[in-house]
């Protein structure tokens, strides 16, 4: 896929494949089209050129309601919870929104929210949450009914070593137990390279590597593009 904002070329032939089941990778400096390509996967954006398909299927222009009700589900940088909600109905209200019922819905939530370990969570006012509880509340939202895929855009920003940590053990859970495909984007490269099989890295809407961890850690043109700044300046 390629995307354009008027003159300006955010993703430019990007080939990018998420499998059910497999944790992937997603890095790259700030602006090198990250949460774009998020948004063209889940229907945020239309890609300007290019195909997106979800088992075969050409979904590049189906809207983001329509792509979640298929299983594609993703959070958001900023939390975007509906903060006069509690947690319950936060994922409540997701769950009623992809069609099933009120009743349906909330059995679905408690059951998320005990496996994900925060039970205590569902009657607390979402506005009240603390940060990394924000986090996995946006988490839990979105696997709401068992997404086939899961696309998480820096989920352990702000959050310290042993609360990534945490989450890194969560995310691998939801590839292993629930079978989703996620694709993880992260600032930090060493949790990435912790919990995934497969790491794609963009620079300036440019693929420019791609491959496990031994092939990422090796790879001179992620190291470039990570510290050709300094590099150039030392
Ligand atoms: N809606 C938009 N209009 C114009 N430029 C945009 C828009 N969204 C993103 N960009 C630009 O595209 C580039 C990639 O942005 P983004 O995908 O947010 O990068 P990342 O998530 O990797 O930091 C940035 O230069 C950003 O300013
Ligand atoms: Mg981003």
């Amino acid at each position: 896929m390629s995307v354009a904002f008027g003159g300006f070329t955010a993703l430019s032939d990007v080939t990018l494949t998420i499998t059910p089941g497999t944790v992937h990778g997603l890095i790259g400096p700030n602006g090198a089209g990250k949460t774009t390509m998020v948004n063209v996967l889940t229907g945020f954006q239309a890609p300007t050129s290019g195909r997106v398909t979800l088992s075969g299927q050409d979904v590049g222009t189906l809207p983001a309601h329509a792509l979640r009700r298929q299983g594609v589900a993703r959070t958001f940088q900023a939390g975007r919870l509906f903060g006069g909600l509690d947690v319950l109905d936060n994922l409540a209200v997701t769950g009623v929104g992809l069609g099933h019922s009120r009743h349906a819905s909330e059995v679905e939530a408690l059951r998320l929210l005990e496996w994900m370990g925060v039970s205590h969570l569902a009657e607390q006012p979402a506005a009240g949450l603390p940060y990394t509880d924000e986090r996995r509340v946006g988490i839990a939202r979105a696997l709401m009914f068992a997404p086939q895929f899961l696309l998480l855009d820096e989920p352990a920003a702000g959050m310290s070593e042993e609360e990534a940590a945490d989450l890194a053990g969560l995310i691998r859970r939801v590839a292993t137990d629930l079978g989703t495909g996620v694709l993880l984007i992260e600032h930090n490269v060493a949790l990435v390279l912790s919990v995934t099989s497969h790491v794609y890295v963009l620079d300036a809407g440019r693929l420019i590597e791609e491959g496990d961890r031994g092939v990422i850690t090796a790879s001179q043109r992620v190291r470039d593009a990570y510290f050709g700044a300094d590099q150039e300046a030392a």
